[in-house]
């Protein structure tokens, strides 16, 4: 069973060597054309006090190889640890998001589409899901066959979570994923669109693993944190919602994990 030490949405002091693991987290950055500077100082904040930062999706605002381009320049000009991520959908709405990942990983970012890294010890699991609700205001696999491969979309994602879960033997597992895998997460947004925000498929593999925490974004008017049905901590980390909620603090969300040794299986 992993402990997470302390769930602190600020650092008090910079990370004692060996002691624990500082996970950074934050999501839809939207990331424009003309975002040169606007996320360095959010960065530059931290980037002394962390081990690792975790992007969440939606890193670009239409998924734009320029808009790539200034992510990676702010990322790079602020952050010398280790940066895993997924994509979202904005990051997918023009077609360029394998260009998008290249330029990312080309600067050294992770990004996680069904596969798993370990840093620091700490395993990272990631993909970016998909929507069609939650609970038993699912919606089911039903009807035209259009509907049904919407809803297979989804059961993808969930496998590939599932898959990368499966591949860690780390003390720690964390998931990154775009969508939302459970509804208190997403409560906040209007109701017309609960089912666009995220989908309970992506909890079934949390759910099958001892997973240590869950970051997630796109709900940008939602709820910072929600447990699973097991009582595994989900934490909405989209930049909105994080500057709404620590409007005098860095808007990003810092985990503290205690360094643990692998886990046999
Ligand atoms: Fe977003
Ligand atoms: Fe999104």
């Amino acid at each position: 069973m992993q402990t997470v030490v302390t769930d602190r949405r600020t650092p008090a002091a910079p990370a004692k060597a060996g002691a624990v693991v500082r996970v950074a987290a934050i999501g839809d950055t939207h990331c424009t054309k003309t975002s040169q500077g606007a996320l360095q100082p959010i960065f530059q904040r931290v980037a002394d006090r962390i081990d690792v930062l975790l992007l969440l999706g939606d890193l670009t605002d239409y998924g734009l190889p320029e808009e790539a381009h200034v992510l990676a320049r702010e990322l790079t000009a602020s952050v010398k640890v280790p940066i895993v991520g997924v994509l979202g959908n904005h990051d997918y709405e023009t077609g360029h998001h394998e260009e998008v990942q290249r330029i990312l990983t080309d600067v050294g970012v992770t990004i996680l589409d069904g596969e798993s890294v370990e840093v620091h010890g700490v395993g990272f699991a990631g993909t970016k899901g998909f929507v069609g609700g939650f609970d038993e205001r699912a919606l089911q696999p039903w009807g035209e066959p259009v509907i049904k491969r919407f809803v297979h979309e989804a059961v993808d994602e969930a496998l590939k979570l599932e898959s990368a879960l499966a591949r860690l033997r780390t003390a720690h597992r964390i998931v990154l994923l775009h969508y939302s895998p459970i509804l208190a997460t997403a409560k906040g947004e209007p109701s017309e669109i609960m089912p666009f925000l995220g989908s309970s498929r992506l909890e079934e593999p949390i759910n099958r693993y001892p997973v240590t925490a869950v970051f997630h974004g796109h709900a940008h008017h939602g709820s910072p944190e929600g447990k699973t049905r097991f009582g595994v901590p989900v934490y909405n980390v989209a930049l909105p919602l994080l500057r709404r909620t620590f409007a005098d603090r860095p808007p990003l969300h810092i985990l503290e994990l205690a360094r643990g040794h692998d886990v046999r299986v």
